[in-house]
């Protein structure tokens, strides 16, 4: 059976991962809250994305650039011009849509009537606000929420080059905030107003281009299997010419490769990540619009170029979500008895290791339990928990795919001094001495 949205959004709810925003006031809309295990979770997405494509590189460095820019880069970028959805209004039932998202204009597919939507009319999709303590009522002082990080880093490109000292090809990522005001938010985080970004811009000569377009491709596709996504549900998507976004459809460009996930509750495979090939189209325009130098000095060619750019942007949010949905398992463990486990790779997994004293009226099980979480702590998210039965306490682990329970009984304080570790996705059991658990988990998780 197809895992429903609703059974997604309540276990998210039921166990911590996301909440709805200002749910005491009635919520407020597309807008969630990741709780306890949703933070863990999504942080450690963002860090394994930043160790792939930061750490594990020596052709790429980080940057964390202010979500509030000067309002010329945006007009310098396109997106005050062309960062518009066409928008189409109901006029008997109110409903509102993006244009292009619907099969024929003449119906509204709420309400049924016919030739009751409006013509199609361009809206920007920038959320706009004004800087200082007066609104002059005039646009002097505007500024816009960034709908994308990229031009955080484009303007950059000098900087980080001059201090980084980094030849072609080189690549700049970060991870932060973007927010759109979208028509059409829904199902569930996947399209949300305000959300985060994970980008990369990979600086490159215009011949290599194709070439690094193809690699980051196949680099990024990897990323997703390697943290256990599964591949039959995972594929990619060459964008078809009318649908390539302002900066990608120049005759230079190779296009945008869309990196998509076949969520259970959407008709098709949606976009986790576009892969674009930008050409240098934001340099030249920054250079254009702000008078300052955006070329590169190539020492071998004795040469100023504008660099190409190969642009891997992913959601944070939407990875999230596409982990934690590709994790849901309901099986049988015995006949009759069912588990929801959620089988996150190790390393997404919110709490790594959960430690369960047998008894809890027990102080030396109790003592030597909260003594090894402490130890463990040191390493990775480790919890304590005696709050029910040893059965049901496996139980609400699997459910929120913690890979590992470590229950320290009678045994341990009276015979072995050694502690029961469970395995979440085969349940098998393995005694290990106290001293050596935490070794034993390190090396199973791989971290
Ligand atoms: N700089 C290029 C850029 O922003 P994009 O395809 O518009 O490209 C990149 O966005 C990624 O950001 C998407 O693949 C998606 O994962 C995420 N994203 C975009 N809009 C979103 C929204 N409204 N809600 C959640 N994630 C979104």
């Amino acid at each position: 059976m197809a895992l429903k949205m609703e059974e997604i959004v309540s276990l998210c709810k039921r166990r911590g991962f996301v909440f709805q925003s200002s749910e005491i006031y009635g919520g407020f809309a597309s807008c969630w809250d990741y709780g306890p295990l949703g933070a863990e979770l999504k942080r450690n997405v963002k860090n394994a994305w930043w160790q792939s494509v930061v750490q594990e590189r020596d052709d790429m460095v980080g940057l964390d650039s202010s979500i509030l820019m000067h309002p010329k880069v945006w007009e310098a970028s396109g997106h005050l011009a062309t960062f518009n959805d066409p928008l189409v209004d109901c006029k008997n039932c109110k409903s509102r849509f993006r244009a292009d998202h619907l099969k024929n204009l003449e119906t509204c597919p709420t309400c049924g009537n016919k030739g009751t939507l409006t013509e199609p009319r361009q809206f920007n999709l920038m959320f706009k606000t004004h800087v200082g303590p007066v609104d002059s009522g005039d646009d002097s002082n505007v500024a816009y929420l960034r709908p994308e990080t990229a031009q955080g880093i484009f303007v950059n490109f000098p900087n980080v080059q001059n201090t980084s000292r980094k030849k072609l090809p080189f690549g700049i990522a970060q991870v932060g905030k973007a927010f759109r005001n979208e028509i059409t938010p829904g199902n569930f985080t996947f399209r949300t107003r305000e959300f985060e970004q994970m980008e990369i811009e990979y600086f490159c000569r215009p011949e290599d281009a194709p070439r690094l377009h193809q690699e980051w491709i196949a680099a990024r596709y990897q990323w997703y299997l390697d943290l256990g996504i599964n591949p039959e549900k995972l594929s990619l998507r060459p964008h078809e010419k009318d649908e390539l976004a302002h900066y990608a459809q120049s005759e230079d460009s190779t296009g945008t490769t869309d990196i998509e996930y076949q969520f259970p509750f959407m008709s098709e495979p949606s976009e986790l990540e576009g892969i674009a090939n930008r050409a240098d189209y934001d340099l030249s325009q920054h250079a254009k619009f702000s008078g300052e130098k955006m070329s590169y000095f190539d020492p071998q060619n004795n040469e100023h170029i504008t660099p190409y750019v190969i642009e891997p942007s992913a959601g944070a949010d939407r990875a999230t979500l596409a982990f934690l949905v590709d994790a849901y398992h309901e099986e049988e463990v015995k006949p009759g008895e069912m588990r929801t486990v959620l089988k996150f790779h190790p390393r997404l997994a919110p709490t790594k290791v959960a430690v369960l004293p047998l008894a809890k009226n027990k102080p030396p099980i109790v003592e030597i339990a909260k003594k090894l979480r402490a130890d463990l702590a040191k390493k990775f998210v480790a919890q304590y928990d005696d709050t029910a039965g040893i059965g049901k306490l496996y139980r609400r682990q699997d459910e929120i795919g913690t890979p590992f329970c470590v229950t320290v009984d009678f045994e341990t304080v009276e015979k072995d001094n050694a502690v029961t570790v469970r395995d979440r996705d085969t349940m098998l059991q393995e005694r290990v001495s106290l001293d050596q658990v935490r070794g034993y988990l390190l090396e199973k998780l791989d971290l």
